[in-house]
């Protein structure tokens, strides 16, 4: 967000809809809207983006997994994330789904320009890629040669026909744009990451795919109706179809982006795909991408077989959503990971809003109420408080240059300078001594001062914690509005006369955790050991008997043509049937050695295709520093028999 910028366009990655919104999704969220409210309230022509990503394997497995068709499934579970957002009364100007037609329109444009530019091409993809991430991954970068980096799930080979980016032909331009945009990527350290990420080579995007069908179609005048769009591809173009790109270009003003604020784990997409994607289309790139950190519950990284994810609804239900959204932004510098406990959130409440805040209002409405039947005057506050005026001034002078750098904590931390120097000074003036001294001008003063000193943090707090600000500025008898804005903040003023209602509480303490807390984390070393070894796909039995796992006798096993790694195994599986398998064994058995012998082959594999050959099963194996040996029955047992 720059500070010349009229007009001010802010967005959230758009959530997958294979899962219910977390707190991972909140804080995102919250912190655009913030970011929304903030720019709105400083004058500025705002924009706020949301949405749902609703194409891919991974969706369309979620789907099948649910007994529903991928669309039933999307539209159910992006009807919740609206929902939540709307509960959470988040400021969105437009809440897009990738299964618009307008926004289909925007990616099928922007394929064809990239198209037509002459920065796609049709080749062959092979090699492997995690549905769980939407990914694709060389060999080199597998964990145990079969294991996602990301994530850790097993891969999938694939080879199929795909048109490709020509992303290895930006990497000079974009090495540019890091370069001359200091802060295109925040915060800095990441960047770094980037850079040198981008310096290490970049190879051609795969952007289709033949061997699913959910997903936006290439263009019409492509003329290649078995592909569909690789669902990152067809994701980022969300920001630019959001605003009618392909359609009617109605917000195109607001483009480009001022901030795209996303999780550290879709950095990579946004600062290299993205802009490369954007000089492809001649469009103008983003002011910043901003990347956060992630959550974790109790020092416990959160999964669902834990039990232990974060309910965001159920947060803010418990503590008030605005005490939620305090949290999230003050606890945590933006760029690092954080960890939610209901000890800290409770500690937060407490201190920070129950005696600072909501303690600081309650002293106005009782010194106004006791000396002053609550009428505050203002006239005499640069007389005897110039002093505070000016270190409270110095300070809101330079907040916004943290938000600008989307180091809201600090802004936050900053806010909360001010709020001490109010408490401090109604202890060093005393005013009910000044009171008793007759000297009412000064308490009156003072007691102005701190109400001049509320309003200017509330009127910067207001995009934090909309609801319970809008009661502070409700007891101070204020508008908050870019008005009020310009008078207290920009030009340093003062409210003259105003009249203070009393209002309720705005943080009662709390002494208990009002939520059920996760499960126990055990502390006992050894449980601790297992725990972190523990898988975070814990399965039931039956879905392990959802693999076929049979004895099988290699009848005949040859080398692969051109392949390092494949043997080509004829597998006996009882019943006089044949299978075919494609074993990546090649550097540790000899084919001729293999015929005769028997393995474990899980059996209701679905057939894949590998170097263009046919494999319908795979062979168990366990691979260590000594080598790779199959996994073998102790006794030769019948060919077909069952493994359970
Ligand atoms: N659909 C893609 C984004 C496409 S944007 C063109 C996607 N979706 S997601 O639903 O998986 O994740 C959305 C956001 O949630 C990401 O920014 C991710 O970093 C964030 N989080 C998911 N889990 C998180 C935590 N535990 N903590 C903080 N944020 C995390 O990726």
């Amino acid at each position: 967000m720059e500070e010349t910028c009229k007009n001010v366009y802010i967005t959230t990655p758009i959530y997958y809809v294979n899962d219910v919104a977390h707190i991972g999704h909140a804080y995102t969220t919250i912190i655009a809207d913030m970011l929304a409210r903030y720019s709105r309230l400083t004058g500025h022509n705002t924009y706020f983006l949301t949405g749902t990503d609703e194409h891919g394997q991974k969706i369309a497995q979620s789907a099948q997994a649910k007994g529903k068709t991928p669309k039933e499934y999307a539209d159910e579970v992006s009807g919740k994330f609206k929902q939540l957002w709307d509960d959470f009364d988040i400021t969105y100007d437009k809440f897009i789904r990738t299964t618009d037609e307008e926004h289909k329109l925007g990616a099928q444009k922007a394929f064809e320009k990239m198209y037509e530019k002459g920065d796609i091409y049709k080749g062959e993809y092979e090699g492997f890629y995690c549905v769980s991430c939407e990914t694709f991954f060389t060999e080199k970068q597998l964990i145990d040669e079969q294991f996602c980096p990301d994530c850790g799930k097993p891969t999938s080979i694939v080879k199929e026909e795909s048109f490709f980016f020509k992303l290895s032909a930006y990497e000079d331009r974009l090495l540019k744009w890091y370069e001359e945009n200091e802060d295109c990527i925040l915060p800095r350290a990441k960047k770094n990451e980037i850079v040198n990420f981008v310096k290490g080579g970049l190879r051609d995007l795969s952007i289709s795919r033949t061997s699913f069908e959910w997903g936006v179609k290439l263009p019409d005048s492509i003329n290649e109706p078995k592909h569909v769009m690789y669902v990152w591809l067809d994701a980022l173009i969300n920001y630019i179809s959001a605003l009618g790109y392909g359609s009617d270009e109605k917000e195109f003003n607001f483009w480009p982006a001022s901030v795209h604020l996303v999780g550290k784990d879709i950095l990579r997409f946004h600062s290299i795909y993205w802009p490369a994607f954007l000089m492809s289309l001649e469009l103008p790139l983003p002011k910043h991408i901003a990347a956060h950190g992630w959550w974790t519950r109790d020092g416990e990284k959160m999964s669902k077989s834990k039990g232990n994810v974060v309910n965001p609804k159920e947060v803010a239900d418990a503590y008030g959503l605005d005490a939620f959204r305090y949290f999230m932004l003050r606890e945590v510098p933006f760029g690092q990971d954080g960890d939610f406990s209901q000890k800290a959130l409770i500690d937060r409440i407490n201190s920070d809003l129950g005696n600072d805040l909501g303690n600081l209002l309650n002293r106005i409405s009782g010194m106004s109420g006791k000396y002053f039947d609550f009428k505050i005057d203002s006239k005499d506050v640069q007389k005897y408080h110039q002093k505070e005026l000016d270190e409270v001034n110095e300070i809101l002078e330079n907040v916004e240059d943290l938000i600008f750098n989307m180091q809201i904590n600090r802004y936050l931390e900053e806010i909360w300078k001010v709020l001490t120097i109010a408490n401090r000074a109604i202890g060093d003036y005393e005013p009910w001594t000044k009171m008793k001294e007759g000297k009412n001008d000064e308490a009156m003063a003072l007691v102005a001062l701190i109400t001049n000193i509320m309003a200017k943090c509330s009127i910067l707090l207001q995009a934090v914690m909309p609801e319970k600000i809008s009661m502070i500025a409700k007891s101070l008898g204020i508008n908050i509005d870019t008005k009020l804005y310009n008078e207290l903040i920009v030009d340093k003023g003062l409210i003259q006369n105003t009249i203070i209602t009393k209002v309720e509480q705005l943080f009662p303490r709390i002494e208990e955790p009002l939520l059920q807390t996760a499960p126990e984390v055990k502390k006992d070393k050894n449980e601790v050991e297992q725990k972190e070894e523990e898988p975070d796909n814990l399965i039931t039995i039956d879905k392990f008997f959802e693999t076929t796992l049979k004895i099988g006798t290699i009848v005949e096993a040859v080398e692969v043509p051109k392949s390092k790694k494949l043997l080509k195994l004829q597998v006996d599986v009882g019943e006089n049937k044949y299978r075919q398998v494609l074993a990546g064994i090649k550097e540790f058995y000899k084919a001729e050695d293999l015929v005769g012998t028997q393995a474990c082959i899980v059996a209701n594999l679905k057939p894949a295709k590998l170097m263009g050959m046919l494999s319908e099963g795979m062979l168990l194996a366990a691979k260590d520093e000594n080598g790779l040996c199959l996994i073998r029955p102790e006794k030769t047992k019948i060919s077909g028999t069952k493994i359970s």
